[in-house]
C-alpha cells in the first residue's frame, strides 16, 4: 500500500512496529471517509429539512417514485468505495501476517485462567506476565492457550490474534523501539478476563541478552532466616504441584513459574505492584484479591505468609 497518509490515530495511540503502523494507516482511510459521509448526512438532514419545510398554504407535493440515474450512480459509487476498502484490507492483512513456515518460534506464549506463560524455546527461560523481547529484531511468536480461548493483543504492537485450544497460532513482530507496551487479553474467558494484562518490555539486544542470562539461572538461594523458612514451607507445601522454581523440587507447570518472581513489576498479571505488602495480601487470601483464580485459600498463620512473601520476594 503506497497511498500513506498520517494517521490521525497517532494522536491518540502509540504504534512501535511496522505492524501496528500498517493497521493505523488502514484505520485512517476509514475514519476520513466515516466522518465525510456522517458530515455529508447531518448536512443535508438540516438543510433539506429547511429548505423543503412546509410553508403555509403549501399544497401536498408532487408524489414521484423511482430515478434510475440516481439510484445506478449512488449504487456504482457505494460498490467502488467498498471495493477500494476490500483491496486496502486484504492488502494489509498480507503483508502483516506471512505463514510461518518450518522457522521455530522465539517465543511461545499461552494463555491460561487467567495469566500469560512466557517460554523461550531456543534457550529454555520460562516467565510469566511480563515479556521480555528485542527490539529490531524480528520475532516470531507462537501463540496457544492452556485451556479457553483467550486473545494476545498489545495494540502499539500490532494485530490481535486469538489463541485456540488445540491450535496454534503466530505472529510475526518486530519492534521498533525500547519501552513497555501494555496490552490486554481480548476475548472473554471468564470471571478475570479483566485482569490478563501484558507486560511487553521491549529492550535493545544488549538488554535483552542480560535479562535473558539472568533467567536462564536458577534460582536464587533464599537470603535471610525467614526467607529459608518460606522455602521450606513452600517445598513441604503443595505450591509445589502447581508451580515451578528452578534449582528446586517445584517443577509444576499449572500456575505462573516463580523463579524469577521478584524481579517482576507486577503481580496477577497486571493486576497489582508487585511489593510485599500486596504479595501479603494474596497469600493471605487469593480468592478475596482475584476471585475464581485456580488458587485455593491455604489458610496460611500470619508467620506463613510473612515467610512465604520473603522467599518469594528475593528470588530476583
Ligand atoms: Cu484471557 Cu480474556
Amino acid at each position: 500500500m503506497s497511498l500513506y497518509l498520517h494517521p490521525v490515530v497517532y494522536l491518540f495511540l502509540e504504534a512501535a512496529s511496522p505492524g501496528s503502523e500498517s493497521i493505523y494507516h488502514l484505520f485512517d482511510y476509514f475514519l476520513i471517509v466515516a466522518v465525510f459521509v456522517a458530515t455529508a448526512i447531518t448536512f443535508l438532514v438540516f438543510y433539506l429539512g429547511f429548505r423543503y419545510r412546509q410553508k403555509k398554504n403549501d399544497s401536498e407535493p408532487e408524489q414521484s417514485h423511482g430515478n434510475s440515474k440516481i439510484e445506478i450512480t449512488l449504487t456504482l459509487i457505494t460498490a467502488c468505495v467498498v471495493a477500494f476498502f476490500f483491496y486496502l484490507t486484504v492488502s494489509t492483512m498480507l503483508s502483516i501476517q506471512k505463514p510461518a513456515g518450518d522457522h521455530q518460534p522465539d517465543v511461545v506464549i499461552t494463555g491460561h485462567q487467567w495469566w500469560w506463560e512466557v517460554e523461550y524455546p531456543k534457550d529454555g527461560v520460562i516467565a510469566a506476565n511480563e515479556v521480555h523481547l528485542p527490539v529490531g529484531k524480528k520475532l516470531l511468536i507462537d501463540l496457544k492457550t492452556a485451556d479457553v480461548i483467550h486473545d494476545w493483543w498489545v495494540p502499539a504492537l500490532g494485530r490481535k490474534m486469538d489463541m485456540i485450544p488445540g491450535k496454534t497460532n503466530h505472529i510475526w513482530l518486530t519492534i521498533d523501539k525500547p519501552g513497555t507496551y501494555i496490552g490486554a487479553c481480548s476475548e472473554y474467558c471468564g470471571a478475570q478476563h479483566a485482569w490478563m494484562r501484558i507486560h511487553v518490555v521491549a529492550q535493545s539486544p544488549a538488554d535483552f541478552k542480560k535479562w535473558e542470562k539472568a533467567h536462564a539461572e536458577p534460582a536464587r538461594q533464599p537470603q535471610s532466616e525467614l526467607a529459608q523458612k518460606g522455602h521450606n514451607l513452600f517445598m513441604s507445601s503443595t505450591c509445589v504441584n502447581c508451580h515451578a522454581i528452578e534449582g528446586t523440587k517445584a517443577g509444576g507447570r499449572i500456575g505462573p513459574d516463580l523463579t524469577h518472581i521478584g524481579s517482576r513489576k507486577t503481580l496477577l498479571s497486571g493486576m497489582m505492584k508487585n511489593d510485599p505488602a500486596n504479595l501479603d495480601k494474596w497469600l493471605t487470601n487469593p480468592q478475596k484479591v482475584k476471585k475464581g483464580a485456580h488458587m485455593p485459600n491455604f489458610l496460611f498463620t500470619r508467620l506463613q505468609v510473612k515467610e512465604l512473601t520473603a522467599y518469594l520476594e528475593g528470588l530476583k
